[in-house]
């Protein structure tokens, strides 16, 4: 080409990468690998080829990793575990610190590594991906020498397995090892099986960084690789990002076990454009929603929804932007497009587009090299919002898009899916875009902006899209535990029908609380409480399946209350203890005679349930939230929100503190709650109702079925209303309750370890427990 046609076509040269130094280090440590354990790379099993999407070529030899390779590993990591448990904060942030500077000085090497084994453009790999994740560490040396100021009282929890995809392979690691051993813990961790070699690479750093052997184990192979790591007794929590299905699947398997679980699951995160957007900064931003990484991002903004009056032309333009879109080899730098990771991926992608002959759909007029995984920009137009290319996730760089015409419709069509990862706003009116957020279901939000990621941002879904937070101190906390003092749930026995039974007084049957009103069980089943002097005490109802789902239909139509402000809910809880208050001698007696206890003594559980609701009242408006002091001009808003419907079973003991501290916590945080009073006395948790109507809680945000666990538990803990299922019973088996609770992946709260002490219980896991971040990000500027 000559300068002058050049000059005319203003065409891009070639700007290759080299992919000398990595070939090299492949050569020079490879090119066959052993996993990483216990400080040193063993001798290669049993190979797999890793490949170079963008032409085939086989890169590396990488080991399938065995049971016998996984519980080698966990044994080290366990060994390992102690002595990193023990040192100082500072002495764990000087490591990590370490880690980070290595990182930076062999970043180009990362880069390079990264794109010839994943496909991804260099551009990416190398201002994204390794800056990120050296970010990182750096971050979390601060969180691990900050630890024990910032969050006394809490341990590590030993070894964490963790199972990270292959889209973001060396940042997905960081994500995931970065706090884990901040926290003081030791990890095994396998990376995807298309993309292990940085992950090995990160091992060498790990030596040359000094790190103590066992703190970090990584072992390479497919999913039975990764269901070896699930499975292995010696895990204490499981770390995963992957697929929903996967993610299912390790609920399911970890259910009972006791292990901690943190998922990051899949996605259609929407990319909402408003009529009054900067239409060019909103097609910009779909470059980076959806075509980058080709697409393959578990929050890629992949549903389009653009307001109806500027669809036409906002389309006609993304059009013209998408046949502009420079598709090619990864290592040049001047590609936007890179290759599809596999050519499994590749085929996925391909059979969900051709499968479908519904809408219109555009390939981006671009010429595709000749080998190698590539596939064209997409976009499908004209699909109705409830089609399976608008709900599922193709993970490819293929954007689907519907319109709508008002905001409040916009946030229906936004929500209007199992997931709840990501979503983007582009509007000019701020105001607008700081009153849709809260409304949308998703655990990030960008505001004129989208796929920010940073170290101090919490990340992470709602709903199918996962449970627990990556970043920021709360994704600190994923990996601490509270060093409180837990004991075993222990059922009560209740007193029997006596043979000589007290002569009859005016007994009191208590009916449900459903949806603000009385309501008496489905079955016409009754259970009577006697004391343990042989007077009846009154009749509670036996409550079935019809009776728990009466009840989260009538919670769901309470939605209004996740709305509040926390102000009129602190009035509710501290009315509520007011109300109690004023029938404090009348709730001793009934605590006296069903738990056959002394004055004194149910006099401090009433006294301890007052306490419990001013407490939930005083955190009612103080939960707050926080800026995250992100690397931009602008803010990233951490805001704590409700989980929605809470499901919970109470314990036998403290009959009326454990449900009030159950419903306080649940409902100053914003939630609904159905709850399941303690088996032994229920009588004192459907006393509370009485009080609930006369303090203006509003109908549905608090209902009470009674019963027994066994019956209720199942249907709580698999309805898909239900957001979260916490349980303290000594009744329901907690097992069945975390299987069935996969359904729609409820976050669960189940007293495996035991019951805390309800009479000091701390109120703050319980508030952790009923919130889940939302991380808002409003760049400044024009
Ligand atoms: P995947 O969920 O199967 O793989 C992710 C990781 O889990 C890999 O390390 C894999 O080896 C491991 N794994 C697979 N089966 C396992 C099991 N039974 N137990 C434990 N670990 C297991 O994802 P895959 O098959 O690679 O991609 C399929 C689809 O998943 C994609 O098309 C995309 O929709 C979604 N995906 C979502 C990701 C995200 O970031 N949310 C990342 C990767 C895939």
């Amino acid at each position: 080409m000559t300068t002058r046609e050049i000059f005319d076509s203003m065409e891009y040269g070639p700007a290759p990468e080299s992919a000398a130094e990595a070939m090299a280090w492949i050569a020079s440590k490879g090119p066959e690998f052993g996993h990483f354990l216990d400080g040193a790379f063993i001798e290669p099993g049993e190979m797999f080829e890793t490949r170079n999407p963008a032409n085939g070529q086989a890169l590396a030899g990488i080991t399938q990793g065995t049971r016998g390779d996984v519980d080698t590993a966990v044994r080290a990591a366990a060994k390992a575990f102690p002595k990193w448990a023990k040192l100082s904060c500072h002495q764990r942030a000087r490591y990590l610190y370490a880690i980070a500077r290595l990182l930076q000085k062999h970043s180009r090497l990362f880069a390079t590594l990264e794109t010839l084994d994943n496909g991804k453009p260099i551009r990416e790999s190398r201002d994204i991906d390794i800056p990120l994740a050296q970010r990182h560490f750096y971050y979390h040396a601060g969180l691990a020498q900050l630890r024990d100021a910032e969050m006394p009282g809490h341990a590590p929890i030993g070894v964490c397995g963790q199972i990270i995809p292959w889209n973001f392979p060396l940042l997905m690691l960081a994500w995931k090892i970065a706090p884990a051993l901040a926290a003081g813990n030791t990890v095994v961790l396998k990376p995807a099986e298309y993309t292990s070699l940085t992950a090995l690479l990160f091992a060498d750093i790990c030596r040359e960084a000094g790190l103590p052997k066992g703190v970090v184990n990584i072992v390479t192979g497919d999913g039975a690789t990764g269901e070896a790591i699930v499975t292995h007794e010696g895990i204490a929590k499981i770390a995963f990002t992957g697929s929903t299905a996967v993610g299912r699947r390790i609920r399911e398997q970890t259910a009972g076990t006791g292990k901690a679980l943190t998922l990051e699951l899949g996605g259609k995160s929407p990319y909402i454009v408003f009529d009054d957007a900067d239409m060019d900064s909103a097609i910009e931003g779909l470059v980076d929603a959806i075509w980058f990484n080709q697409g393959q991002v578990c929050c890629a903004g992949s549903r389009l929804l653009v307001q109806e009056g500027i669809a036409a032309e906002f389309h006609a333009r993304l059009k013209i932007r998408m046949g502009r879109l420079r598709i090619g080899d990864p290592m040049d730098k001047s590609v936007d497009i890179g290759a599809i990771v596999d050519p499994i991926q590749h085929a996925a992608i391909t059979a969900m587009v051709t499968g479908n002959s519904d809408g219109e759909t555009f390939h981006a007029p671009i010429d595709l090299p000749d080998r190698g995984c590539f596939y064209p920009p997409t976009l499908i137009t004209g699909l109705h919002t409830a089609h399976p290319l608008m709900q599922d996730e193709i993970f490819g760089p293929v954007l689907v898009s519907t319109t709508f015409r008002t905001p409040t419709e916009a946030v229906e069509i936004a929500n209007n899916t199992r997931y709840g990862l990501a979503a983007t706003l582009w509007t000019e009116n701020l105001n607008l875009a700081l009153d849709v957020a809260p409304k949308l279901s998703a655990g990030v939000v960008w505001v004129n902006a989208t796929n920010l990621f940073d170290a101090a941002a919490p990340f992470g879904g709602v709903r199918e899209s996962g449970f627990g937070r990556e970043g920021g101190w709360e994704g600190l906390s994923a990996y601490l535990k509270p060093a409180v003092k837990l004991t075993p749930a222990k059922s009560i026995a209740t007193p029997k029908i006596p043979d000589t039974p007290a002569a009859p007084s005016l007994d009191r049957t208590a009916k449900m609380y459903i949806g603000g009103k009385q309501a008496r069980p489905d079955g016409g089943y009754s259970q009577a409480h006697y004391s343990r002097q042989g007077a009846l005490l009154g009749h509670t109802g036996l409550g079935n399946r019809k009776d728990i789902r009466n009840a989260v239909e009538a919670a769901a139509a309470a939605k209004g209350w996740s709305r509040t402000t926390g102000h009129p809910r602190a009035q509710i809880l501290y009315y509520i203890a007011e109300n109690l208050s004023a029938r404090a001698a009348e709730f001793e007696t009934r605590l006296q005679d069903l738990c056959a206890t002394t004055r004194a003594k149910a006099r401090m559980e009433v006294e301890a349930t007052l306490e419990t609701l001013f407490t939930a009242a005083a955190w009612a408006d103080k939960y707050d939230g926080a800026a995250k002091g992100v690397p931009l001009r602008g803010v990233a808003l951490a805001m704590p929100e409700p989980v929605g419907i809470i499901g919970a079973l109470a314990p036998d003991a403290a009959p009326l503190l454990a449900p009030a501290t159950l419903i306080a916590s649940a409902i100053a945080m914003g939630n609904r709650i159905v709850l399941a009073p303690g088996e032994a006395a229920p009588l004192a948790a459907t006393d509370l109702y009485q009080v609930l109507d006369t303090s203006d809680v509003p109908a549905g945000v608090v209902n009470i079925v009674t019963g027994a666990h066994v019956d209720l538990a199942p249907t709580l803990a698999s309805h898909m209303e239900i957001d979260a299922l916490w349980s303290f019973s000594p009744h329901a088996d907690s097992a069945a309750l975390e299987r069935a609770s996969a359904g729609n992946l409820k976050r669960t709260w189940i007293n495996h370890a035991g019951n805390p002490d309800w009479h000091d219980p701390g109120l703050r896991p319980f508030l952790a427990a009923a919130t889940e971040t939302k991380t808002i990000w409003v760049p400044y500027g024009e």
